[in-house]
């Protein structure tokens, strides 16, 4: 299947390596234009430098910001004002007991695994629907819907 993202803008959240990475070699190897997203300058920076060697294209540029904190999302969006595609990558996990996982943790899952989404849909989607396209992708994991005891946060 030949894709043709020529004229399109996108942001792949958390993409300085795993499946955010790929997601974003993917997307500009299909001609988007692309921003890579990570906490720090210097791993966006080498995450750039990749995805540009990966995908043969030149259209890939940083955004740097941690989407875990208010800040991290503005400085993201004040890097790239609007997207046609948002892939919200973004997302963690790990092994804890249920019954010992504090608040303070609970509410760090949730910055990183909801509303960092939630913050980048308010500020991309009247563009796209202003312009009258635009895509919204929120990767998830099966273990929402077969969950297991030890990753229920
Ligand atoms: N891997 C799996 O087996 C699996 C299975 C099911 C679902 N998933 C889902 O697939 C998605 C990607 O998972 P993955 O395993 O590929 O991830 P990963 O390898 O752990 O990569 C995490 C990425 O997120 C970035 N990141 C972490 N915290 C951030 C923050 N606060 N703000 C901005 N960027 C941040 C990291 O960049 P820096 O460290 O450079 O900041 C890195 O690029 C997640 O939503 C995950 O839930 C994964």
């Amino acid at each position: 299947m030949q894709i043709d993202l020529s004229d399109r803008t996108a942001l792949v959240t958390g993409s300085t390596q795993g499946i955010g990475h790929a997601i974003a070699v993917g997307l500009a190897r299909a001609g988007a234009w692309v921003a890579v997203n990570g906490r720090g300058a210097e791993r966006v920076t080498e995450a750039v430098e990749r995805v540009r060697t990966e995908s043969g294209s030149d259209d890939v540029v940083p955004a740097v910001g941690d989407l875990a904190t208010e800040e991290g999302a503005a400085a993201v969006v004040d890097a790239v004002p609007g997207v046609d595609i948002l892939v919200n990558n973004l997302g963690i996990f790990g092994s804890a007991a249920p019954l010992e996982i504090d608040d303070a943790e609970w509410r760090r899952y949730f910055e990183v695994n909801v509303l960092s989404a939630i913050r980048l849909i308010r500020a991309y989607l009247p563009g796209m629907t202003d312009r009258g396209w635009g895509r919204v992708l929120n990767l998830a994991s099966d273990s929402a819907v077969v969950i297991p005891a030890e990753m229920i946060h």
